[in-house]
């Protein structure tokens, strides 16, 4: 099976799993403060890792909940069954399943769902590449230019907030607006879609940030370090812009 179709039929799978819980009793952890896992996270994982086990039996598996595999072949896939769970156990809609596909290190391909936004939900997929999609119809990143006419966006989790404060109160003094959605893989997609002109946080990790990065450069945008070090998902750290604005975030953030 042609892995980036693979993806998206799983995450609308999984998305749809966590859009018919949405509204029914939660239960809900703390892994520490401000990182919350709840039974919705758990279930989302297991799917996936079934289907993947089924379809991909060699493939290794990174998941966010413990679904890890080391696999027999340099094919890896990169879960976040979850995006943005404490928006979903507010009931806020942006959240979304993240997959990305790996081959010998490579990032190939992306697929994000975001089950409850819009009539039918998001879908943004990209193979390395190719086009990028929404629902189906190709998205590039948007023309704007400036930082200054630009809405950007940023997440920090509360333990984190020193670190993230000075980048935030300067693009807040720069940007147009600023931005903390709480979903970083849905962040990045929105950036792929045009609707955000950049994305940067710290301390992420590969599931938040594998799908998007295939996605943004697919729609035409730029993927870096905060520090403007060649992009790399086992590195904590994203700027996802739509490349015109790049040189000028990469200038104003530390
Ligand atoms: C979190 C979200 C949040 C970001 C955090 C992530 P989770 O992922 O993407 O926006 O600021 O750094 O850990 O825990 O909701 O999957
Ligand atoms: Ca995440
Ligand atoms: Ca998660």
């Amino acid at each position: 099976m042609d892995p980036l179709d693979f993806i998206i039929s799983l995450a609308r799978e999984a998305g749809a799993l966590l859009a018919q819980r949405l509204d029914g009793p939660r239960d809900i952890a703390y892994k520490h403060r401000g990182d919350l896992v709840t039974d919705a996270d758990r279930a989302s994982e297991r799917l996936i890792v079934e289907r993947i086990r089924e379809h991909f039996p060699t493939a290794a598996i990174l998941g966010e909940e413990g679904g890890a595999y080391a696999g027999a072949g340099d094919e890896r896939f990169i879960v976040d069954p979850l995006d943005g769970t404490t928006n979903y156990a507010h009931r806020y809609p942006m959240f979304c399943v993240s997959i990305g596909y790996e081959r010998a290190g490579v990032l190939e391909a992306g697929a994000i769902f975001a089950p409850v936004l819009g009539p039918a939900g998001e879908l943004y997929a990209a193979r390395r590449g190719g086009t990028a999609t929404l629902n189906g119809e190709p998205i590039t990143v948007s023309e704007i230019g400036t930082v200054g006419d630009a809405l950007v966006c940023t997440g920090f989790v509360p333990s984190r907030y020193e670190r993230n404060a000075s980048n935030f109160a300067t693009l807040s003094n720069t940007a147009q607006a600023v931005r903390r959605d709480g979903s970083a893989a849905l962040d990045i997609a929105f950036v792929a879609g045009g609707r955000f002109e950049g994305f940067w946080e710290w301390d992420l990790k590969p599931w938040d940030m594998a799908a998007g990065a295939v996605i943004v450069e697919a729609a035409g945008g730029r993927v870096s370090g905060i520090d403007g070090a060649p992009f790399d998902v086992a590195v904590g750290s994203i700027l996802a812009t739509n490349g015109a604005t790049h040189d000028e975030m990469l200038g104003l953030l530390v």
